[in-house]
C-alpha cells in the first residue's frame, strides 16, 4: 500500500544539506500546502539541542538560504519542528529516538518518512539502529542521500544493509539532479514532443556533448572531496543519470517501474573506456571572472592525486546508439557554471546548396539545465537579399528561455520535489538498487584503467576549461567542446 507520511525524521538534520537545502525545501512545501499542515519533523544529529534551539537553527538557516523573493510561513513550520539528539554510530539512543518519533501510524495517510543525510559510514548503523527500534517496518520508507559508497564493492554493501530493513519498493536513493525541473523537462522534451524521436538515433545524430562546470573549488568539503573526485563525485550519479535520460528508449509510462527499467538498459550498455578516452585534470592557480583563486593543493593544503576534471568519450553499445560518441566533462574552477547537454546532428545527406557556395551547417540542440534554463535549436535559414550569385544561408537560432516561457510559475529547489516523492511514495525520481550498481561497475574499470596504465590528472589553470588534452580528446574526431 502507498501512504502519505506524516511524520519525517531528519537524520543530519545539523549539517550542510540540511541548512541549505532540506529545511528551506520543507519550508517550502509547507508554506504551499504540500505537505500535511500536521506534521511531525524530528530532526536528528550529534550536536546537543533542544526542540527550542533546533527552531532557531532551523530559523537562522532560512534567513540565509531560502531563495530570494519566495514567500514562505517561516513561524507555522518552525512549531513543526522538533529534535533528538543522537550518535547514530553506536545502538545507544535509537531506543530514545523511536519515543520521540511514537507510534507509526498504518493509514494511509499516516507514515514515517526517514531522509538519511549522513557520512556513509553511518549508514549501516544507523540502519541497524532504526531496525532494532520498529523503525523500519511498517509504513515507513526511507531516502539516501549520497554517496552510496565509493565502489561497486561498498555501495553493494550499504545497499545489502538497507535491503536487510527496508524492501527496494521502500528505498528512495536520491540524485538531487532529478529533481532539477530542467532536467525532468528532458523527458517532456523527449516524450511529449512528436518531432524529436524519429531523429534520436544513429542515423541522425552525430555525437552527444554534456558538460557540468562549475567555478567552485574544493569549498569546505576537504574530508570528502580528496577522497573522491570529480569522477565519482560527478560523473557516477549525475552525468551518468543525465546520460540514461538523453539515451533511453521510450518508457511506456512516467511510472517509477518503466522509468527506471528503461534508464538501467542504457547504463548497462555502456561500454568500457580506453585508457585514450579519458583525460583527468586538477587545477593550479588561476583566475574566475577577474578574481585570483588558489589552487587545489593550496586549498587543500597538501599535495594530490585527486582529479578535479575529468573528460570521457563514452559509447553505448546497442542499436540507437551505435557509433554515436558521447562526450562527457566535469571540472571545478571552470571559467563559469555551466550543466548544459548539447546534441549534434548529422548534416543533410546532400546539399542542394553546395554548387551555390553555400554552406550546410549540421542542426545543434542545447539543452541549457543551469544556470541558463533553455532550449535551443539552431537552424539553417537564407540570409535575406536579392544576391545573384546564388544563396546565402546562415545559423540561426530557436531559443525558448523556460523562465520566461513559463512566467510568474514557482521557482522551487530541486529537494523540494524530491522531499515531497519522499512523503508521499513515488520514485519515479529516484535511483533503483541496480542502476546505482551498473552506474559504479562502468565507474570502477576508469579508475582500473587510469591505475593500470597510470594515468594521473593533468594540471589545468582555474579559470580555464580544463587540460589541453580534454580539448584534444574532442578534436582528434573533429569535434569541438560547445562553449
Ligand atoms: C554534488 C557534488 O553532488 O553536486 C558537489 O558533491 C557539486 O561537488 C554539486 O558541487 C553540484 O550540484 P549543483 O546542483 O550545484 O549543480
Amino acid at each position: 500500500m502507498t501512504f502519505s507520511a506524516n511524520k519525517l525524521l531528519l537524520f543530519g538534520a545539523t549539517g550542510d544539506l540540511s541548512q541549505r537545502m532540506l529545511l528551506p525545501s520543507l519550508c517550502g512545501l509547507m508554506s504551499d500546502g504540500l505537505l500535511p499542515e500536521n506534521i511531525d519533523i524530528i530532526g536528528t544529529a550529534r550536536s546537543e539541542h533542544s526542540d527550542e534551539s533546533f527552531r532557531n537553527f532551523a530559523a537562522d538557516a532560512l534567513a540565509k538560504f531560502l531563495p530570494a523573493g519566495r514567500e514562505v510561513k517561516v513561524d507555522s513550520f518552525l512549531k513543526r519542528l522538533r529534535y533528538q539528539d543522537l550518535d547514530a554510530s553506536t545502538p545507544e539512543g535509537f531506543d530514545g529516538l523511536a519515543k520521540c518519533v511514537g507510534p507509526i501510524g498504518a493509514g494511509e495517510d499516516e507514515g514515517l518518512s526517514i531522509f538519511l543525510s549522513t557520512a556513509p559510514f553511518l549508514f549501516e548503523p544507523t540502519i541497524k539502529g532504526l531496525a532494532a527500534n520498529g523503525l523500519a517496518t511498517g509504513n515507513v520508507r526511507i531516502g539516501l542521500e549520497k554517496p552510496l559508497g565509493t565502489d561497486l564493492a561498498t555501495s553493494c554493501q550499504i545497499n545489502d544493509a538497507v535491503a536487510a530493513a527496508f524492501h527496494e519498493s521502500r528505498i528512495y536513493r536520491i540524485d538531487h539532479y532529478l529533481g532539477k525541473e530542467t532536467v525532468q523537462n528532458l523527458l517532456a522534451l523527449r516524450f511529449a514532443n512528436i518531432m524529436f524521436e524519429p531523429l534520436w538515433n544513429a542515423a541522425h545524430i552525430d555525437h552527444v556533448q554534456i558538460t557540468v562546470a562549475e567555478t567552485v573549488g574544493l569549498e569546505s568539503r576537504v574530508g570528502y572531496y580528496d577522497t573522491s573526485g570529480a569522477l565519482r563525485d560527478m560523473v557516477q550519479n549525475h552525468m551518468l543519470q543525465l546520460l540514461a535520460l538523453v539515451a533511453m528508449e521510450p518508457p511506456t509510462s512516467f511510472d517509477a517501474t518503466a522509468v527506471r527499467d528503461e534508464k538501467v538498459k542504457v547504463l548497462r550498455a555502456l561500454r568500457p573506456v580506453q585508457p585514450n578516452e579519458t583525460v583527468t585534470g586538477q587545477y593550479k592557480a588561476g583566475a574566475i571572472n577577474g578574481e585570483a583563486v588558489p589552487g587545489y593543493d593550496e586549498e587543500l593544503g597538501k599535495g594530490s592525486g585527486t582529479e578535479t576534471f575529468v573528460a570521457i568519450k563514452a559509447h553505448i553499445d546497442n542499436w540507437r546508439w551505435k557509433g554515436v560518441p558521447f562526450y562527457l566533462r566535469t571540472g571545478k574552477r571552470m571559467p563559469e557554471r555551466t550543466t548544459e547537454i548539447i546534441v549534434k546532428f548529422r548534416c543533410v545527406p546532400h546539399s542542394i546548396f553546395a554548387d551555390k557556395g553555400a554552406k550546410t551547417l549540421p542542426n545543434t540542440l542545447v539543452i541549457g539545465i543551469q544556470p541558463r534554463e533553455n532550449i535551443q535549436l539552431s537552424l539553417m535559414a537564407k540570409v535575406p537579399g536579392l544576391d545573384r550569385e546564388g544563396i546565402r544561408l546562415r545559423q540561426v537560432p530557436l531559443d525558448i528561455a523556460m523562465p520566461d516561457a513559463f512566467a510568474g510559475a514557482d521557482r522551487r529547489i530541486a529537494y523540494e520535489r524530491l522531499l515531497l516523492d519522499l512523503v508521499e511514495g513515488d520514485q519515479t525520481l529516484f535511483v533503483r538498487r541496480d542502476e546505482v550498481e551498473a552506474q559504479w561497475h562502468w565507474i570502477d574499470a576508469i579508475r582500473a584503467t587510469w591505475a593500470a596504465e597510470g594515468i594521473e590528472p593533468k594540471s589545468y589553470t582555474a579559470g580555464s576549461w580544463g587540460p589541453s588534452a580534454a580539448i584534444a580528446l574532442a578534436e582528434r574526431d573533429g569535434v569541438t567542446w560547445h562553449e
